[in-house]
């Protein structure tokens, strides 16, 4: 029988659903706080927020320990009360590491299997956090806005234009809920970037005319598939390799530069012209590296490059003229100090630092707590949906060599297949491990 459908669906450990709310308790006390707590500490009562996390891999469980630093800077009580994965092997590992950060997740509220994500639904969680490969994200996401959760997701979310339409829709449902979403592109949360990107938007360096972006590292193939692992497994502990689950990494790790690009723009691009290939890698069915040209609106051209070759010139980062001078990201997160180029480029102009928490992977946390306790919900559903869908308008050219506008993203119903839901219903058949030829293929 296929282990996605067999009889531990559902749930990690011995125990009933009855059971699973019977547990629960607390309830009340974490959703009286919620919304409803403009002093965060009042009488020397910590408010208690209850988190739930899906997906227990290497970021879910980083985003878990993030948030706990958050909850220290906030003074707030933060509980985990659900965990969801496939593996149970995973589950585990995350288990163990927040036992060790003092986070104690009872057994009762572990949950396995492609339904597991409903359970932490269904639970009294006030956030929940969704760090699944991103083909699952439309689904989770449009699931935590029905269970009316307010939502931290990793980057990307969706890996076709279909997925990223319906993260759009439930981001508005999500505005209208007065929830929080909260996307994993830390750079708009990090203080440097925000420093200089508040800068530009008063015109430090006038309008920006073109750029350059990049994700140029390492990295690269997930090896052949070997042994008598079943397809949807192998698929699923090799997702960064498929371009199903992934997005190809263009969209996996190149979106974090795209979304700096949209943010800095203050737009998304119209259409774009990209190529790309796989020159090397092994396994998986993903390019090695893609060349974008971006176009925005008033002829402004932003040349995009990812490249994951290992021994080739790396850089990850972004740079922008202006009418008046240039801005460079590149290396910003880790400098003390920083300039945009004045008019004649000789001349720097130096921008106030801000101030706050320097590790942008707990500010994002910050930054979602914070407007929970305070009720003001931020909601970054439609940035990283544009930023996600500019990544695949950048696959999808890459992969047929035609240029794709985004008025056809927006109205494609193109979808990866096999999709989230195929790995549900127990349907998937792993794809020809090689990537698609120019010229007509998608
Ligand atoms: N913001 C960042 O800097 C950053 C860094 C790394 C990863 N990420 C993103 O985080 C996400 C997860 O990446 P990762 O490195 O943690 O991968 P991972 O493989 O370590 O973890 C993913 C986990 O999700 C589980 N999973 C898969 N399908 C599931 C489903 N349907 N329901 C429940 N669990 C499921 C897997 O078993 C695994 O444990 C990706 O979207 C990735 O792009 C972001």
């Amino acid at each position: 029988m296929n282990k996605q459908n067999d009889s531990k669906q559902g749930r990690c450990f011995p125990q009933t659903r009855r059971r699973f709310f019977k547990t629960a308790g607390g309830a009340a006390l974490g959703a009286a706080f919620i919304g409803a707590l403009p002093n965060r500490n009042v009488g020397g009562t910590k408010p208690l927020v209850k988190v739930g996390l899906i997906g227990c891999g290497g970021r879910g469980t980083g985003a878990a320990r993030d948030c706990l630093e958050a909850a220290k800077v906030l003074n707030v009580d933060l509980r985990f009360n659900g965990m969801a994965d496939v593996f149970e092997d995973r589950l585990s590992r995350s288990r163990d590491s927040l036992n060790a950060l003092g986070i104690s997740v009872p057994e009762s509220r572990c949950f396995l299997g492609f339904d597991a994500y409903q359970n932490v639904m269904a639970s009294d969680s006030d956030i929940v956090i969704l760090a699944t490969p991103p083909n699952y994200r439309p689904k989770h996401f449009q699931a935590a806005v029905a269970a009316r959760k307010h939502v931290f997701m990793e980057k990307p979310v969706a890996v076709d234009p279909v997925g990223c339409r319906a993260i759009m829709e439930s981001g508005r449902a999500a505005a209208k809920a007065n929830l929080s979403v909260v996307a994993g592109t830390q750079r708009r949360h990090e203080l440097n970037y925000r420093a200089v990107a508040k800068a530009v938007s008063e015109g430090v360096v006038g309008k920006i005319l073109g750029g350059t972006i990049h994700f140029c590292l390492g990295g690269g193939g997930i090896g052949l598939k070997t042994g008598r692992i079943p397809d949807w497994e192998w698929m699923i502990r090799r997702w960064g390799g498929w371009c199903e689950l992934s997005g190809d990494h263009i969209v996996e790790q190149h979106v974090h530069s795209i979304d700096v690009m949209n943010w800095f723009l203050g737009s998304h691009p119209v259409s774009c012209v990209s190529f790309g290939e796989r020159a090397r890698r092994n396994g998986g069915n993903m390019y090695d590296f893609f060349s974008t040209d971006y176009e925005f609106p008033d002829g402004v051209h932003i040349h995009s490059m990812c490249r994951q070759i290992p021994g080739c010139w790396d850089r990850i980062g972004q740079f922008f003229r202006g009418e008046d001078g240039i801005v460079d990201l590149t290396g910003l997160v880790a400098a003390d100090r920083f300039y945009v180029g004045g008019a004649d480029l000789n001349s720097k102009v130096s921008i106030p630092k801000l101030e706050g928490n320097k590790n942008s992977y707990t500010q994002e946390h910050v930054n979602l707590l914070e407007s929970v306790l305070q009720g003001k919900a931020i909601n970054e559903a439609q940035n990283i949906a544009e930023s996600t869908m500019a990544a695949i308008m950048g696959r999808i050219s890459a992969y047929t060599g035609q240029m794709v506008t985004w008025e056809q993203m927006m109205t494609s119903d193109f979808t990866c297949t096999p999709s989230a839901a195929d790995f549900e219903n127990g349907s998937v058949k792993m794809p020809p491990e090689y990537a698609p030829i120019p010229g007509g293929l998608s």
